[in-house]
């Protein structure tokens, strides 16, 4: 289970950290498990790992069986919740580099994450002259950047292999009730699969959402799922051991002391999208009324030297949260060089993983003693029962925090202005007044 080492924070942290915030923390626990606080109504992540609709999961793994079977790849068109989760696990637990390795699975590529021309143009190079399907992720069903990735892989598809045969190769998880998207897969026939009423989009890595594409790259979902539910019934339990109570408090703690920016640490490039669906979980939850810690993420080591020296000496304004890995899945032992001269045969013969450690055990002390506290998440491995168990340690201290903040955590007003603003000057019908005030502003 996810364990916390507050030793590198505790002298930033006033005594009473913790049992200062133990009501709250009970409050908010109540009202998550209830559903009955600020955005009540989008809590239905919490008990996700237990409550998830089995026959629909049956039916995620296979989908995921036939796109392996008949194609080479999958185009993953979403964005923001509706893509950070899948790519952050599919990376986590297979590789950054996926799609380059030897396997058995199709390639995946996401797509209608923004809007670069070059990007989809790059895709659809990669895709076009081999067997693909296509996964189409939209809870509202009407976001502007999946939506015309979309209609392009959609009319690729058609073109490539005709209406019937391009029919049974998209998938699209959206809305069980509305939306464009679900009526565009009800007339079309598509298979469907459901973004539940009571989760919002940065917690819906654990539904269809996320599940498909994992289970596409050959995850096991079944062992994801264990996890989740392992760190659901541990985190259920109030108190001041809780790692979620703690996670949630510390930060909070060093926030109300003038810490504005959280910075999460991975040591494994494999973390990098990890970090990514972390930044929108607690960016778009806490981020409102003019509050809320500024979550950015580095890699070490290599961002040792680059945002190393702004770490160490530039503005002291920051945390570290740093997600440690007990454990490696393999081994590499350093060699010996009979003519060492590069001075290396101190390490002959240890574990790369050793130097590792080092490295970390250092620049922990170095930061902390540059006045930078350092919060440790202690996890077990990169397999599926352990991220499983960190998705829902995030997600659940999320909540916790966002309550302790007094905020609704489970909304994200301020994402809809530029929205309205590019409707507007796109020419969408209805926005024709604000396209016009628009513009002339635009215009001097
Ligand atoms: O967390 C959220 O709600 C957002 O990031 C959404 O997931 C994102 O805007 C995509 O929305 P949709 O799934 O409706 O296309």
């Amino acid at each position: 289970m996810i364990q916390l080492d507050l030793n590198n924070a505790a002298s930033f942290l006033s005594q009473d950290w913790l049992t200062s915030r133990q009501d709250r923390l009970e409050k908010a626990r109540v009202m998550l498990e209830e559903g009955n606080g600020p955005g009540g109504d989008f809590t239905g992540w919490v008990h996700l790992p237990r409550d998830y609709d089995k026959v629909e999961f049956a039916r995620i793994q296979k989908a995921a069986d036939k796109i392996c079977t008949d194609s080479q790849a999958l185009v993953v068109v979403g964005i923001g919740g509706s893509y950070l989760g899948a790519r952050a696990v599919v990376e986590l637990l297979r590789s950054p580099n996926y799609n380059l390795k030897k396997k058995d699975t199709p390639d995946i590529y996401f797509v209608g994450n923004g809007l670069s021309t070059d990007a989809l143009i790059e895709t659809i190079e990669l895709v076009k002259d081999r067997d693909f399907s296509v996964n189409v992720i939209s809870k509202s069903g009407t976001t502007t950047e999946p939506a015309v990735a979309f209609r392009i892989f959609k009319s690729l598809l058609e073109e490539k292999y005709g209406k019937e045969e391009a029919r049974r190769r998209i998938y699209a998880t959206t809305d069980a009730h509305k939306g464009a998207l679900k009526g565009l897969a009800d007339k079309e026939g598509y298979e469907e699969f459901v973004v539940p009423d009571a989760i919002g989009g940065r917690f819906s890595v654990l539904t269809a959402v996320g599940l498909l594409p994992i289970a596409v790259a050959g995850i096991d979902l079944n062992a994801l799922m264990g996890g989740a539910a392992e760190a659901m019934e541990a985190l259920a339990v109030p108190g001041l051991d809780n790692p979620a109570w703690q996670y949630a408090a510390a930060r909070h703690a060093l926030y109300e002391s003038g810490k504005s920016t959280e910075l999460l640490v991975g040591y494994e490039p494999s973390f990098r999208f990890f970090a990514e669906w972390w930044k929108q979980l607690y960016g778009e939850s806490e981020g409102k009324e003019g509050k809320g810690l500024f979550p950015a993420s580095v890699e070490f080591t290599a961002d040792l030297h680059s945002m190393g020296q702004y770490i160490q000496q530039g503005q002291r304004i920051m945390f570290e949260s740093v997600v440690s890995f007990q454990n490696s899945l393999g081994s590499y032992t350093i060699p010996n060089d009979p003519e060492n001269v590069d001075g290396l045969n101190f390490l002959s013969g240890k574990p790369l993983s050793f130097v590792a450690e080092q490295a970390m055990r250092g620049t922990i002390l170095a930061h902390m003693d540059g006045g930078v506290p350092n919060i440790i998440i202690k996890a077990d491995r990169r397999d599926e029962r352990t991220v499983g168990q960190l998705i829902y340690f995030f997600e659940y201290a999320c909540g916790l925090s966002g309550y302790l903040l007094e905020v609704n955590p489970f909304d994200q007003p301020g994402v809809e202005a530029y929205k309205k603003n590019m409707y507007a000057l796109l020419g969408k019908p209805g926005f024709e007044e604000q396209k016009a005030a628009l513009e002339a502003r635009l215009n001097g």
